[in-house]
Formats: C-alpha cells, sequence, structure tokens
C-alpha cells in the first residue's frame, strides 16, 4: 500500500491536531490512567503554526489513500537534530508506518546536515523504547526539570563573570552575542548550532537568551522561556565551556538565579539527566529539588553529547 512523506500544508493542521489527540490521549491514558499525567490536552493549532515558522520542512506527515496517518515534528540545530510528537492513526498502528516515518524523519534531518538524532519518550513506555531501539536508538539518559528557589543567592559578592540578555541588545550587539554563542557551541561539539531556536524564541517573544562571560570571551549561555501564568523560569538549554572552572559554573548559575529575581519568578531549574549522579548530586547540594516528571533521552549518531555542560530538553 502506497505511502508517501511530505511537509503539511497550513491547512491541514487542524487534521494533524485530530491525529496527535487520538494517538496521544490513548497512549497517556493507558500509561497514566487516571492521574494528571493520564489526561491529555488537546494538541493546539497554533502550537503547530508556530513549528512550521520555525522549520518549514519540519512538521511532517504520511499519506495513505489520500488519508494522513502519520506525523512527525522535526527540528535541525547543525549537525544535532531532533524529532517530536510521532504519532500513528490509532486505526493503522503496528502495521509499519511509524518505522517509516521515524526513517522519513531521519532523511529529512540528514538532508538539511544532521548527524545526530535525539529523541524523547516515557520511561514507562516500553514498547516505544522498543520501537525505537528497533531502529537503533539507544537510551542516553533520564532528563528530569531541577528546579529551585531564586530568592537564596547561590554565590555571594561581585561575580567575576558578566552577563547580558539578548532582548536588551540593538540589532548589531545581539548579532555579535548571537556569533559568539555559535562559537561556544561549536568548541563543545562541532557542529553544533543552537541559533535558530534562539532567534524563533526572541521573535516569538517566547522566553530571552542570556550570555555570559568574561569581557572577551564567552563561556556560557542560557536559554530559558518565560511561560505566563508559571512563577517559574524555564531554563530549556545551558551551555557551558569545557574551559570554565567550578567556581565559575558556579556563577553562571548565580546569574540565571539573578535574572529569574529580576523577573519576579519564586524559581528557576533547567534539565538535567538523573542518570548523571555526579551533576545530578552537585546540584542537589545546592538547594535544586527534582521535579516528578522525567522522559527517557534516546539517541542516534557517532559524537554525542558534548564537551562541557551541555544540558537541553527541547520538548515541543
Ligand atoms: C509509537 C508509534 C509511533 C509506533 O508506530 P507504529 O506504526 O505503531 O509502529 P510500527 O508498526 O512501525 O512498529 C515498527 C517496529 O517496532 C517494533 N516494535 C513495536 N513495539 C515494540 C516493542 N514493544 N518491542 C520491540 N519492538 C517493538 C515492531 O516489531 C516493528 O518492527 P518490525 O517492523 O521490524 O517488525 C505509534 O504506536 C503511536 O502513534 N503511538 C502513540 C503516540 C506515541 O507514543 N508516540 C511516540 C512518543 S515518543
Amino acid at each position: 500500500m502506497s505511502l508517501y512523506f511530505r511537509p503539511i500544508r497550513p491547512d491541514e493542521i487542524p487534521d494533524l491536531c485530530r491525529l496527535v489527540d487520538s494517538a496521544y490521549s490513548a497512549t497517556v491514558k493507558r500509561l497514566f490512567g487516571n492521574s494528571s499525567g493520564g489526561r491529555w490536552a488537546h494538541y493546539q493549532e497554533s502550537k503547530v503554526g508556530s513549528y512550521q515558522q520555525r522549520e518549514p520542512d519540519g512538521v511532517r506527515i504520511g499519506i495513505r489513500q489520500g488519508q494522513m496517518v502519520t506525523v512527525c515534528i522535526c527540528r535541525s540545530f547543525g549537525k544535532v537534530g531532533w524529532f517530536h510528537t510521532l504519532a500513528v492513526h490509532r486505526n493503522y498502528q503496528g502495521k509499519g508506518i511509524g518505522h517509516k516515518a521515524v526513517l522519513d524523519a531521519q532523511r529529512y534531518l540528514a538532508s538539511r546536515g544532521v548527524t545526530n538524532i535525539g529523541l524523547m519518550t516515557w520511561p514507562a513506555a516500553l514498547s516505544n523504547i522498543g520501537f525505537y531501539q528497533n531502529l537503533d536508538y539507544q537510551m542516553a539518559g533520564l532528563s528530569v526539570h531541577s528546579y529551585r528557589s531564586s530568592s537564596q543567592a547561590l554565590a555571594t559578592g561581585r561575580s567575576p563573570l558578566q552577563s547580558v540578555l539578548l532582548s536588551s541588545l540593538g540589532e548589531w550587539s545581539k548579532e555579535q552575542a548571537l556569533a559568539a554563542i555559535a562559537l561556544l557551541c561549536e568548541g563543545m561539539m562541532p557542529g553544533l548550532d543552537y541559533s535558530s531556536w534562539l532567534c524563533w524564541t526572541l521573535e516569538q517573544d517566547m522566553g530571552d537568551v542570556m550570555a555570559i562571560g568574561f569581557e572577551d570571551e564567552l563561556v556560557a549561555m542560557i536559554l530559558a522561556y518565560k511561560q505566563p501564568r508559571l512563577d517559574y523560569l524555564e531554563g530549556k538549554l545551558l551551555a557551558i565551556s569545557p574551559a570554565c572552572k567550578p567556581e565559575e559554573q558556579l556563577w553562571v548559575l548565580e546569574h540565571f538565579r539573578r535574572w529569574a529575581a529580576n523577573e519576579g519568578r519564586a524559581s528557576f531549574g533547567f534539565p538535567v539527566d538523573i542518570a548523571d549522579s555526579a551533576v545530578a548530586q552537585r546540584l542537589q547540594k545546592l538547594d535544586f529539588r527534582l521535579f516528578d516528571q522525567s522522559m527517557l533521552n534516546m539517541v542516534k549518531g557517532d559524537s554525542w553529547p558534548a564537551k562541557g555542560v551541555h544540558l537541553v530538553r527541547f520538548s515541543g
């Protein structure tokens, strides 16, 4: 039976959302029962529109006999790629369509220069884990949000580092900062480039980017989303150069804390891999707590992860 893949058209977005709702509502119900995790919230059309804006050909659908049967949303960051919201229509699951959708996502990402692909699934979703292992993905840690109150300082006195929010900069300085961030990421992992994500976040006014460094050298960056209804500054990406000493790393966190406090957010945090005990223990000693919602990271590719500190959760 013929099945082909292509980017979605705007008029097809409501169908895509219905398909995702039907596939995911059954899965979360099966995994989490009547707890809050088991209630699926409608997959918003506006969200898909913004994904399409961010990466026009990355919202992929599979068509069989004129009907949309599968969806997968891809993102590329230089050599690193990511896909999420993989779904097969409930009536068509178990027939090899999901497998083909992943192959399409891989082909699409490879065409954009991606050599390393990551994804997330629920740790309890054993059949999904088997499905991805079958496609040569390996488990790469449990991603959990760690968070902390913003009211108590992590380091006191005068910081050896300086920080700036990109939203406060003029066009020229912002471009300079983005170029320095691209260089930082390249130094952590050849080909790693988050520029498109950072620019998209700033354009959408969803969050901000903090660049942190010495006068002449950027050593860290943080991308955080400002969820309007939350009292939490949500770090999505934290990158710290391998050249940064432990006490400087602490100051990076302190700059993040001050950012959260200035925004009037009661807490702040970012994703960590709790399978990496050294990092998790260090953070817990600094009064970070783990938020009870974990996802399993799975990856495929040859050089993952990056050097230095590279904490990221792409989510949707
Ligand atoms: C997960 C999902 C996308 C899989 O799509 P699908 O079309 O049902 O899966 P397929 O029929 O393509 O399965 C492909 C392969 O995975 C294998 N597989 C499936 N479940 C497996 C398991 N529990 N253990 C090992 N292998 C498994 C199948 O054997 C098959 O391999 P084969 O072709 O070599 O026989 C689909 O079930 C879905 O939409 N689920 C709900 C939403 C969801 O959970 N999305 C993923 C979130 S990360």
